[in-house]
């Protein structure tokens, strides 16, 4: 059969979708990043700033390990909630640098930090029930929630203070009907990373209500300035809290697939029970390969932090001198998210405008929530070269057109 003669077919029947489907939200990122690819089949140059990964390639001997371990033959189904071998170098390492006592029986591993996302809040999270949620933040928060049925409630972060959240507007979101809170630090798209009193204060909004906290960590190696605090190590809150980090962003390994979730152990098997229904397990020889990455040299990961900063420093002094924008110094994570109100432009527009005609490709403000109208966000994982050539490019589109 002919493709037409298949559309043909396929046709003569309504697709009937589930209803949730119209709930569910998307990525912007992957959709921008198509677009741009059409854009370069056509012969035009794009310089990549939309898509959240790093440019590097994963560590050598992470690579290494993997190879050694496919050819050892560990190439079959492994436990659904991860090998107990890398089970256990989580629960070392968080309990090292979250300082507090984390046993393997409380992480499952997953493939990503997405799927921790997802199977948090399908465990917790029923139709009516609130969860709060950072926005400007990581677009999957709301769409999942939605998924669900549940009511996604934003708390909105701010420029003035970092991009950090206010703790009074967090206290008044928080009512009888509130399950979990998604905090996100170092934070996605703004940069932004949550000091050690704003953990404290945010402890104390929530004080002892039986409320879970989602803390997504995933950019915890990524931090400029200061140090990584996690909500977990708050008095009380290690029972409350799960915790999300994983491989992607630290060791470059984003087409891995591969995270993990650290939480109370009676949650930890239901998670566990998702996995045994969607996944089955995490690839066994990639999590050979993270139990390397754990425990091996991690002069890649401070190599890259360090390079990460320099293009921060580079591009932020870049975006400064351009007309209408005004950029603050992100603290974590690979992104800037200047402020662009004052070229006057939407921000979707101008993101639109600055792909089609000067060739680079950022997202606009609004993909991460409507707190996110009036700013942009480039991601900096691109080489230095890329990045001065996309300063260029803005800074010529903005003196033709604002
Ligand atoms: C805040 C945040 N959480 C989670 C993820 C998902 O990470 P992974 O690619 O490991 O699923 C990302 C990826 O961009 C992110 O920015």
């Amino acid at each position: 059969m002919t493709s037409l003669a298949i559309m043909e077919k396929a046709t003569q029947y309504e697709l009937r979708l589930a209803d949730r489907m119209s709930r569910l939200g998307t990525e912007t990122a992957f959709e921008v990043l198509n677009k741009a690819r059409a854009l370069e089949r056509q012969g035009k140059e794009v310089v990549h700033l939309e898509i959240g990964e790093p440019d590097f390639d994963t560590p050598s001997n992470v690579v290494d390990a993997a190879v050694d371990a496919l050819h050892k033959g560990w190439t079959h189904y492994g436990p659904s909630a991860g090998l107990p071998e890398l089970r256990q170098a989580i629960a070392e390492d968080v309990s090292r640098s979250r300082s507090v006592k984390v046993t393997s029986d409380e992480v499952v591993v997953v493939p990503g930090g997405k799927p921790i996302i997802f199977f948090s809040l399908l465990a917790l999270a029923d139709v009516g029930d609130e969860v709060i949620y950072p926005n400007p933040g990581f677009p999957i928060y709301e769409s999942m929630i939605r998924y669900l049925g549940a009511k996604a409630v934003p708390i909105r972060l701010h420029e003035e203070k970092d991009f950090g959240l206010d703790v009074n507007e967090l206290a008044a979101l928080i009512n009888d009907r509130t399950k979990l809170i998604i905090l996100n630090s170092p934070q996605n798209p703004t940069g932004g990373v949550l000091s050690r009193q704003d953990i404290r204060d945010i402890a104390d909004a929530i004080g002892d209500r039986n409320i879970m906290v989602l803390s997504d960590e995933i950019y915890s190696r990524l931090i400029f300035e200061g140090e990584h605090h996690s909500i977990i190590a708050q008095p009380g809150f290690q029972e409350r809290t799960i915790l999300l980090d994983g491989f992607s962003k630290t060791y470059a390994m984003t087409g891995w697939r591969m995270g993990y979730g650290v939480m109370r152990p009676d949650l930890a098997t239901h998670l566990t029970r998702l996995m045994t229904n969607s996944n089955s397990c995490t690839a066994s020889f990639t999590q050979i390969a993270g139990v390397e990455a754990l425990r091996g040299d991690q002069s890649s990961v401070e190599h890259m932090r360090t390079e990460f900063q320099r293009r921060r420093d580079a591009f932020v002094a870049g975006l400064n001198r351009i007309k209408g924008f005004s950029c603050r110094m992100p603290k974590g994570a690979f992104y800037v998210f200047p402020n662009i109100t004052k070229t006057g432009w939407k921000s979707k527009k101008l993101a639109d405008a600055l792909l089609d005609e000067a060739g680079v490709a950022c997202l606009s403000g609004t993909s991460f929530g409507d707190y996110g109208e009036g700013y942009l966000r480039f991601s900096v994982a691109n080489s230095q070269e890329n990045l001065t050539k996309a300063l260029d490019h803005i800074d010529q589109w903005t003196k033709r057109y604002l």
